[in-house]
């Protein structure tokens, strides 16, 4: 995507994150389905950097682990201790054997919102202008905490970044902050963090330190302002952790919009990063769309969905249903009130009613699943109507068995197939069977106990009561009318 090719992307993620109150590092905290470092580790491979570092130090297990996970190619170091943001980095460029020669990118594990496209922009203006370094800048309403960016009153040329914990009022009064990403000449970097001091408020080497140093020698210092300052806010708390996620969720939906999706109220609907639309697809209020979803072309789903993992085929109908790692056909139709759970497979047309709850099963074409069922290691074919209240009994309290129900098939209503069982084509079953035994092709089984009628059973035992007085009320009349 960037012309220029950084040398590195170095991501700082070292720092415990007090504020989130967590037992979970700061950088794996997610929004939109993905961790924070992961954001960042996104819009930084967008750069195709040579080489991706990331500083961890606290919980170092924990983060280094998922790191692993999201993305195999990035390298970590590790700072033993947190001796401030200069030494994170020196900690990343020892990891490359120290100087590197080219661009080297710094950026915040904890700032999600910030793109590929941001990030693009720094580096290019950082070489067009031949800067030693470049800092990514942006006027916010509020810029209590952020070091602040001084500039000469004359020139307008950056002269150096000062912390808030070391600010004057009159410094305070700027509301150009540093976002804490950079570009950097590699060596010039590496020269200059040499002579970082901790003579601070903190005690720590400062990274922002290092624009008075280079200032100082006579290299070239600038600064490429962020057109929209929500891009680079750090997450701090869970307040700001819910705010971004707010904020990236509305840039999703817009994205979705705007490619020619539906989305009735984006206030009720969320979306993981990863989520993909096709064509005219209609997303009603109150669903959260997670995972790997795709809700294809001219589907339906919402009101009132949770899909994980789910693929929603075109012009399907998925109404108040949570579902996870299922398949859903072409036309079909799922819900109200459905629960897919992994493995389940609806082939086209198929539908799954009002409380179905499945579970590895293969629900042919056309084949239906209308009302209170659960459907568990199933294969049922194409057109066949499983009747309302039936259960695929599948474990025997120590093992899962599968039932087979064949193509146009009719099943009675509260049938209890008990696995593992077979019905073959074309078979019907009788209301209230318990199958037990495989049913051949073409067969209707019947299972169930023959019905005894007891008469004047009422009046014997339950003498003179409102029962006995309408069945003889019920006889008296029958007799007049007879
Ligand atoms: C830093 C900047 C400040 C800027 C702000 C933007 C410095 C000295 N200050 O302040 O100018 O406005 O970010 O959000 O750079 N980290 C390490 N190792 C450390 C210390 C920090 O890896 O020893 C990591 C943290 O995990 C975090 C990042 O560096 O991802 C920034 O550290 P943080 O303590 O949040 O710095 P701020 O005080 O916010
Ligand atoms: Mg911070």
């Amino acid at each position: 995507m960037s012309a220029i090719r950084p040398a590195a992307v170095v991501v700082l993620a070292a720092g415990e994150g007090t504020r989130m109150k967590s037992a979970i590092p700061k950088v794996l905290h997610e929004i939109c389905g993905r961790s924070l470092v992961g954001h960042v580790l996104a819009a930084a491979r967008e750069l195709d950097p040579e080489n991706l570092v990331v500083v961890v130090g606290h919980a170092r297990e924990k983060v280094t682990a998922h790191l692993a996970e999201v993305d195999a190619a990035v390298r970590t170091a590790v700072q033993e201790e947190q001796n401030g943001t200069g030494h994170a980095v020196r900690v990343g460029l020892e990891r490359l054997g120290g100087g590197v020669d080219g661009t080297v990118v710094v950026v915040c594990g904890d700032t999600p919102l910030l793109t590929g496209a941001t990030l693009a922009q720094l580096v290019a203006a950082h070489e067009a202008d031949g800067n030693a370094v470049t800092v990514l800048t942006a006027e916010v309403p509020d810029a209590t905490g952020y070091g602040r960016i001084v500039r000469d009153g004359v020139s307008g040329v950056v002269t150096g970044i000062v912390e808030h914990k070391d600010a004057s009022e009159a410094v305070r009064a700027i509301r150009e902050i540093n976002s804490g990403v950079f570009a950097f000449d590699g060596q010039l970097l590496a020269e200059a963090l040499k002579q970082v001091r901790t003579d601070n408020s903190q005690g720590e080497e400062y990274l922002t330190d290092v624009l008075g140093i280079l200032r100082g020698a006579g290299h070239r210092v600038g600064a490429s302002v962020a057109g929209d300052h929500r891009e680079i806010a750090g997450i701090n708390n869970r307040v700001q952790l819910s705010e971004a996620g707010r904020i990236l969720n509305d840039r999703l939906l817009t994205a979705a919009m705007l490619g020619g999706v539906t989305v009735v109220d984006p206030a009720s609907t969320w979306v993981d990063v990863s989520v993909t639309f096709g064509q005219d697809a209609v997303v009603l209020p109150g669903t959260q769309l997670l995972g790997g979803t795709r809700v294809g072309e001219g589907a339906v789903v919402g009101p009132n969905c949770r899909l994980t993992d789910t693929e929603v085929g075109a012009g399907a109908r998925v109404d108040n249903t949570v579902s996870y790692g299922s398949w859903i056909g072409a036309g079909a139709s799922v819900g109200p009130f459905a629960y897919l759970r992994p493995g389940t497979r609806l082939g086209g047309a198929a539908k799954i009613g009002t409380f179905v709850e499945t579970k590895n099963a293969v629900v042919g074409e056309g084949t239906k699943v209308p009302h209170l069922s659960y459907v568990g290691d199933a294969t049922i074919g194409d057109y066949s109507n499983i009747g309302a209240a039936s259960v695929f009994v599948n474990y025997d309290g120590q093992e899962k068995h599968h039932t087979t129900v064949g193509s146009h098939c009719k099943t009675g209503s509260d049938n209890m197939f008990v696995a593992p069982v077979t019905v073959g084509d074309g078979a019907y079953t009788a209301a209230g069977s318990v199958i037990t035994k495989d049913v051949p092709p073409g067969s209707l089984a019947v299972a169930r106990g023959q019905q005894r009628n007891i008469e004047g059973w009422v009046a014997r035992k339950r003498p003179g009561s409102a029962a006995a007085k309408a069945a003889e009320a019920a006889v008296r009349q029958g007799e007049g009318e007879g």
